[in-house]
């Protein structure tokens, strides 16, 4: 096992879709998700996307149980997952990612959602969430479409935050 860099805003391999883990039992893949589920502990954080740490693949990492003490995790790894509905009805949540450092924004997003994905024994699962692990779940998955959830803000304030983005980048080279 081992934690691995995170790629922050704005690397183009955030900006990659995915592709498929073709076998979820290969070891390759369990090593993939024991990299991500220790360099989500190690960050701290409730959730990371392969795409994160500069892997173009369908795997993605939760728990939203976990806090800092480390008395109580439930991690849960999520293959190839896909969305089969997402409720009409919204909520406002304030987001962070591990790849936009210190940013913190209102987003919205569906309340409650349907999923259906693989676990490492290839065994496929269907669900549904609400609460937290629906916005962690949909926050999460658009890493592997490439999507970020500055995506989300209205344009005024998606381009006020690139523009900060972009000074924190610029100080952060200099
Ligand atoms: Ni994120």
């Amino acid at each position: 096992m081992a934690i691995r860099p995170i790629v922050t805003y704005p690397d183009p391999a955030l900006r990659q879709r995915c592709v498929p883990i073709e076998d979820p039992t290969a070891e390759d893949a369990r090593q993939l998700a024991q990299d991500l589920a220790e360099t989500m502990y190690d960050a701290p954080g409730v959730g990371l996307a392969a795409p994160q740490i500069g892997v173009s693949r369908c795997i993605v990492v939760t728990d939203t149980a976990w806090r800092e003490d480390g008395a109580e995790r439930d991690l849960h790894v999520w293959v190839n997952p896909q969305f089969l509905w997402l409720s009409d009805e919204t909520r406002s949540f304030e987001e962070g990612c591990l790849s936009i450092p210190e940013t913190y924004v209102e987003v919205v997003r569906p309340v409650a959602v349907r999923l259906r994905w693989q676990d490492l024994e290839a065994d496929w699962h269907q669900a549904d969430y609400d609460g937290l692990m629906a916005t962690a779940l949909q926050h999460e998955f658009d890493h592997l479409d490439g999507k970020l959830f500055i995506d989300l803000l209205n344009p005024l304030r998606r381009r006020m935050l690139k523009r900060k983005l972009k000074k924190q980048a610029l100080r952060e080279a200099s």
